[in-house]
């Protein structure tokens, strides 16, 4: 992989760098034109490629969505959607888009009911699983709308990557390994990800890709007119229905994608940009900085047990607010304002310490899918894009002779009330079941300004281990001065109010886990949580810096 070092000058930055690879961390990467942060090296690399022939950061971005997509295909595909966010240095302007997966318009109350009860296996494996896809429309809108590019172009990296094949990286191998019983069971996904004995393919083997190079050529520069109108639209829809599905010709035809107004706020002197509903990201984000602003937390210090503590605290409580009032707003009023003002925010302050998780048995939020990146271009254009579909290889059902892999975007609605989806998160009225209606997400593509200037764009991966990770990479920068790399490097905690446990990386030191517990908090310790992307934007280059828990690549020029 290409990393190209900006070193004309000794900087601050460089000295760090040698710190820190003198104690054996990666160092970060350190450009002067461009930068591109994903959770693939082959990503990142495709990106580059792009802006290196002219492409601007949204050309890039698509790109190496695209690509990102086919190396980690357990992660996010063109079956599944996303959201992105904007940055045009001209204007100094921010635009969100929503391309989130939609339920197709035949849903009913009944569609997820087994023997008259609600059966959350139906929303997480199989055609009912499946929603009508947003990515292609979203990346489609983005590139007519602020690209220099067209589709064919951008999509040629990933075409590649497809048709000539990669070597399998170690975090596909993972999850090829832990769902290889469910990719027996689908034609697709076993010929591709497992060998004609039925073994799944390991770390370095050589994983082609064929069906999806053809389709992805096929789009030539038309991707929405092929994949939501014609021959294509309505293959996907007979599979589905035909293995009981209710996704129809019709449901892909009426998708769009949706630009929004950003959210943001301010937080100690800076302003945080980030995603509005029908993801619960950026408003949790921008609650969860508000609750922390008062003093902020550097003289806590960094991941010591009193600054967790108040960590905690704050993310139950923007949990608790997720579960009542997110869902999608064209169906509900989210009271965003109400929820971020700050008669409300001091009220929340002052019961510091009271809230108690419900006794339940813990499960690990468990989740490697979905996946984010980050890309900056010469003009000082930024992308923040997250997308998805939902966990390891979505719905497990690919369409036949396609290489399209289904998401199982259904399970991030509500099903009932006291059910869980596979996160571990339960909901409410808002984020219920309906025809046409996008279910919540967690995605939380950011971008952070100060004096009007980008400073910092960031966000994840892993299902609500999005927003928290996010939260905590943003402080680490903001709060602690940490570069992105040492930022996104930096142990991580998680907890969501349900299930009843403070998820801990096992890189954090004993000693605090054991201080944490004996302040009464049940910790429940975990390999990882979430998976980073951001790059900075400093005096002396754009610092990119990609989460190694799942082997992501930040590569400049
Ligand atoms: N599918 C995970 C999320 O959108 O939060």
């Amino acid at each position: 992989m290409k990393r190209i070092m900006w070193k004309s000058r000794v900087s601050l930055l460089a000295a760090l760098w040698l710190v820190l690879a003198a104690a054996g961390a990666a160092p970060a990467v350190i450009a002067k034109h461009a930068m591109v942060a994903a959770e693939h090296p082959l990503g990142a690399d495709a990106g580059v490629r792009i802006l290196k022939a002219g492409g601007n950061a949204v050309d890039a971005a698509v790109a190496t969505g695209l690509a990102v997509c086919v190396a980690n295909p357990s992660s996010c595909g063109i079956g599944g959607g996303g959201f992105m966010l904007i940055y045009m240095a001209q204007t100094g302007r921010i635009y969100a888009l929503d391309f989130r997966e939609t339920a197709p318009h035949a849903v009913t109350e009944s569609t997820f009911m087994r023997n008259g009860k609600p059966d959350e296996a139906l929303l997480r494996k199989g055609p009912l699983a499946v929603a009508v896809p947003g990515q292609v429309a979203g990346f489609e809108a983005a590139l007519k709308r602020f690209g220099t590019m067209k589709f064919s172009q951008v999509a040629q990296p990933a075409i590649e990557l497809a048709r000539d094949g990669f070597p399998c990286g170690e975090h596909l191998a993972k999850e090829i390994a832990r769902t290889a019983p469910l990719l027996t069971q689908d034609e697709g996904l076993k010929s591709v990800f497992l060998h004609p004995d039925g073994s799944p393919r390991k770390e370095g083997e050589t994983i082609t890709q064929p069906e999806l190079a053809a389709t992805l050529q096929a789009f030539d520069d038309h991707p929405v007119e092929t994949f939501y109108h014609g021959e294509l639209a309505a293959r996907i829809a007979d599979f589905v229905k035909g293995r009981g599905g209710v996704l129809s010709a019709e449901d892909l035809a009426s998708y769009k994608s949706i630009w929004r107004a950003p959210l943001h706020r301010g937080y100690r002197g800076y302003q945080v940009y980030s995603m509005p509903p029908p993801s619960s990201g950026g408003g949790m984000l921008l609650e969860a900085l508000e609750i922390l602003e008062p003093g902020g937390t550097p003289g806590l210090g960094l991941n010591s047990p009193p600054y967790l503590a108040r960590l905690i605290e704050t993310m139950r409580q923007i949990f608790i607010d997720r579960a009542i009032f997110y869902g999608d707003p064209e169906f509900v009023r989210v009271p965003i304002d109400f929820l971020l003002s700050p008669q409300r925010i001091d009220g929340i302050r002052r019961k510091a310490f009271q809230i108690h998780p419900p006794a339940a048995v813990p499960e690990a939020p468990r989740d490697h899918g979905t996946s984010h990146l980050c890309v900056i271009d010469r003009q000082g254009n930024i992308v923040s894009l997250t997308t998805t579909i939902n966990t390891a290889f979505g719905a497990k059902l690919t369409v036949p002779h396609t290489g399209i892999v289904l998401n199982n975007e259904m399970d991030d609605f509500a099903l009932a009330p006291g059910i869980a989806n596979v996160y571990g998160l339960r909901g409410s009225g808002p984020n219920s079941i309906a025809p046409g209606k996008r279910p919540l997400s967690s995605m939380t593509p950011t971008i952070v300004l100060k004096s009007g200037s980008p400073v910092l764009t960031a966000g994840g991966s892993g299902g609500p281990t999005i927003v928290t990770a996010t939260l905590q990479v943003l402080l680490n920068v903001l709060d602690f001065h940490l570069d992105a790399e040492r930022a996104i490097r930096s142990p991580r905690i998680h907890d969501q109010y349900y299930p009843a446990a403070v998820f801990v990386e096992d890189a954090m030191p004993v000693s605090v886990r054991d201080a944490l517990a004996e302040m009464g908090f049940q910790i429940k310790a975990v390999p990882m949580l979430g998976d980073e992307e951001a790059i900075q934007i400093t005096a002396d280059g754009y610092v990119g810096a990609a989460d190694p828990r799942k082997g992501g690549a930040a590569v400049g020029y």
